[in-house]
């Protein structure tokens, strides 16, 4: 046994860093135990001259006791396990609240008007947003300098040639394309966004959200058109409403109506949202002209249908009374929140 020995343990022992309670327990294995360094020097005492085992003896014992403490104080001072391989975890912690989205609600009223049209055996189809000046305008029997042609109105996306590019400014072209490509009868709902040039207020905005439908078969009438319609707001705003029908007029229907729900909350009796008349204005429509027919290359002769079209935003505002169509655009989450409870799971 020599002085180095033991020298060389303190160093060790001195400059040892352990991280864990496991590395504590084989540092104390290592010098402590049974065959452990230091223990392994208390035997080799033995041997030692007679003339040096006090000296040695001494040395031997403070080693031991130097690296007991500092064994203890790094077992006291060292985390656990646990906490070295990460955060402490409090397993019954409730765990991280996980945020649901919730629909917008001018999804929740499309799928709603869908929904309800897909029961009584309608599609759904689609058309592209940037149109042709044919199937927004032309093949709906606008006539040439019709004002909704005007720059005024509509956004262009190309002029300068016949058929120039635009945003369309109605669904109601998606019905010349289900026409064009659909076989008859046709029985469809088509939702999407449209685009007119108006100055943005509470109550106009160049961008808002329309459903149209479409309904030919052989001998639809006006009547079959009545029904659907009565049918469908009777659905959308309770048994108990009646609808009425006012003359109006649309190129590309002939006759065409304008459709009014009774009002659901004064139930006919006059009210603010009502304006006082009992009545509130849902959508138009009307049976689809026999030049808009013909010009999908359907006969007009042997068919007959009708078409109507809706404002979603108008729609939910008459649901939810959120008066200002802004509202819907801002994407404010204090205004998206308010319709949270209105998910579906
Ligand atoms: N396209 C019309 C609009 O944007 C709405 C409309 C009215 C659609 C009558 C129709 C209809 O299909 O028959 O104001």
């Amino acid at each position: 046994m020599k002085r180095e020995d033991i020298d060389q343990i303190l160093a060790e022992i001195n400059n040892l860093k352990c991280k864990t309670q496991k590395e504590v327990e084989d540092a104390r294995v290592k010098f402590l135990g049974k065959k452990g360094e230091v223990t392994r020097l208390f035997e080799e005492f033995r041997t030692v001259a007679p003339e040096l085992k006090r000296e040695f003896g001494k040395s031997l014992n403070e080693l031991k006791q130097t690296v007991a403490a500092r064994i203890d104080e790094m077992k006291a001072n060292v985390g656990t396990d646990e906490a070295a391989s990460g955060p402490k975890q409090d397993l019954s912690m409730p765990g991280e609240p996980y945020e649901l989205g919730s629909r917008h609600p001018v999804s929740i009223v499309r799928k709603e008007i869908v929904d309800i049209f897909r029961k009584f055996g309608y599609d759904v189809a689609e058309g592209p947003e940037i149109e042709d000046d044919y199937h927004v305008f032309e093949a709906l029997n606008f006539p040439p300098n019709h004002p909704a042609r005007d720059m005024q109105d509509t956004f262009f996306v190309s002029t300068g040639h016949v058929n120039p590019l635009l945003l369309r400014t109605h669904t109601s072209s998606v019905q010349v394309r289900a026409m064009e490509k659909m076989k008859l009868p046709i029985r469809v709902v088509c939702p999407g966004r449209v685009f007119r040039n108006e100055a943005i207020s509470a109550r106009a905005h160049c961008i808002f959200h329309q459903i149209e439908g479409l309904y030919i078969d052989e001998d639809v009438t006006f009547a079959d058109l009545k029904q659907a319609i009565l049918l469908f707001a009777r659905e959308m705003f309770g048994p108990e409403t009646e609808i009425r029908m006012r003359p109006s007029f649309f190129p590309f229907t002939e006759p065409s109506a304008e459709v009014d729900v009774s009002c659901n909350i004064c139930h006919g009796k006059g009210c603010n949202i009502c304006k006082g008349t009992g009545w509130l204005e849902i959508l138009g429509c009307g049976m689809v002209d026999p030049n808009v027919l013909e010009a999908s290359g359907i006969d007009s002769k042997k068919y007959s249908g009708f078409a109507f079209g809706m404002g979603l935003e108008r729609i939910a505002m008459l649901k939810w009374r959120v008066n200002d169509l802004r509202h819907y655009f801002e994407n404010d989450m204090r205004f998206l929140r308010e319709f949270s409870t209105a998910v579906e799971v």
